[in-house]
C-alpha cells in the first residue's frame, strides 16, 4: 500500500463495504467519494458531489443503477457516473484494489 500511496492513491474503504447493488460513500480529505460496482462487478469511484450545484449525493435515493440527488433531483448512473439529465457526468476517480482495501486517487 505504501507504493500506491506514493502515486497519490488513498485508502478509501474495504472491498466488503461496496455493495453488489447500491453505493457506499466515504471521503478522502474534503473530497466526497461515491463507490459502486460497474456492470462487470468491478469497483468504481466517482465524486460524491452532484454536478448540478455540488450538493452531497449521500442520502440520495438509489433505484436499480440510478441515484437521485437529494437536493434537486439530478440523476446519475452509479456504474458509469453518466448524468441522466442536462448535468455534467460525475468525475470518475482511478481505483486500485490492494488485498481487501480499495484505493482511490481523487483529483
Ligand atoms: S445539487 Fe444535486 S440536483 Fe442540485
Amino acid at each position: 500500500m505504501a507504493a500506491a500511496r506514493q502515486k497519490n492513491f488513498e485508502d478509501a474503504c474495504s472491498t466488503m463495504q461496496v455493495p453488489l447493488k447500491g453505493v457506499f460513500f466515504t471521503s478522502i480529505g474534503s473530497q466526497e467519494i461515491m463507490l459502486a460496482r460497474d456492470s462487470a462487478g468491478d469497483i468504481v469511484a466517482f465524486s460524491g458531489f452532484c454536478t448540478h450545484s455540488m450538493g452531497k449525493l449521500e442520502g440520495g435515493r438509489v433505484e436499480g443503477n440510478e441515484i437521485t440527488c437529494p437536493h434537486h433531483g439530478a440523476r446519475f448512473d452509479i456504474r458509469t457516473g453518466k448524468a441522466k439529465n442536462a448535468c455534467p457526468n460525475l468525475p470518475r476517480f482511478e481505483v486500485k484494489i490492494d488485498g481487501r482495501r480499495v484505493l482511490v486517487r481523487p483529483s
